[in-house]
């Protein structure tokens, strides 16, 4: 595995590529690589002869209360994670490359609407920020395709509708969430849980089985479904950030005649936000 950090030399081994009509998966990611991340380099490797992986904790799309600094970084560890998985090149740029002209003058990516809600509501300019960094990185890269962990489910539908409006030359494959044995889904976050809170943290995904059942069984009370939701979150000592019933697509409320439906959650349990969703098929 190559570990290329500097731009131009990545953009001469992708010309190499292409020379060989190699079909080329990007699988991007900041790092703190778990088991989630894998399946998304497994899956890939499913579909394409060259894997590049990124890591590259992106400044633009933390706000600025959030946990940037503290943010894991442990690329040894990364780095042998996804050579013994065979990937071709490991793609770390600077931030000093990647934002040449700082934060302040870089030109940004926008997919307005969906940006702006649920998460994007809680996270102002936290899309724009994914948006203009997976932008820049599939520039760089050039893949056929590209891998995104379910989990953070707006994020891939904001990617979508990205390389859709942008008309970019790629396709965007989404990847069943990895979750713990106990349901919890993967996240470099849950390390920071202390193990009373990461005991109580699969509940998060307990209530949205249990929601997702109600709707399979006909319920359509969703401001009721949600409601009682949040109140055993609280009793559990999570604080809902939200508990969103949306169609799967649009992410907008969805209507009686919608029958692919998702449900999304963030909740803060202690400091650590957790987030997961569950999609429904009516
Ligand atoms: O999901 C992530 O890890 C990040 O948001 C991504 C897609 C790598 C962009 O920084």
């Amino acid at each position: 595995m190559q570990i290329i950090s500097d731009i131009p030399l990545l953009r001469e081994q992708r010309r190499e590529w292409q020379a060989g009509a190699k079909v080329i998966a990007f699988v991007p990611t900041m790092g703190n690589l778990h088991q989630g991340h894998l399946n998304l380099v497994r899956e890939a490797k499913k579909h394409a002869d060259i894997i590049v992986v990124s890591i590259f904790v992106n400044p633009m799309q933390f706000g600025p209360d959030e946990d940037l600094d503290a943010y894991p970084r442990t690329l040894q560890d990364d780095a042998k994670l996804l050579e013994d998985l065979g990937v071709s090149v490991l793609f770390v740029p600077k931030v000093s490359d990647i934002y040449a002209r700082g934060l302040e003058q870089q030109t940004f990516v926008e997919v307005p609407g969906i940006s702006y809600m649920i998460c994007g509501a809680s996270r102002p300019g936290h899309f724009r920020g994914v948006a203009t960094i997976v932008c820049k990185l599939l520039n760089m890269v050039q893949p056929n395709l590209a891998f995104f962990g379910e989990k953070d489910f707006q994020q891939l539908q904001v990617i979508k509708a990205m390389v859709a409006d942008l008309s970019m030359n790629l396709q965007v494959i989404g990847v069943t969430t990895t979750r713990e044995s106990d349901g919890l889904a993967m996240s470099s976050r849950n390390q920071y849980l202390n193990p009373q809170q990461r005991a109580t943290a699969p509940f998060l995904y307990a209530q949205l089985i249990d929601i997702a059942d109600a709707i399979e069984q006909g319920r359509r009370d969703f401001s009721v479904l949600v409601a009682k939701c949040k109140a055993e979150l609280v009793e559990q000592g999570f604080s809902p950030d939200y508990i969103e019933i949306r169609n799967a697509y649009s992410l907008l409320p969805p209507g009686h005649e919608d029958t692919s439906l998702v449900i999304l959650a963030a909740a803060f349990m202690g400091k650590t936000r957790l987030i997961d969703n569950i999609q429904i098929q009516l």
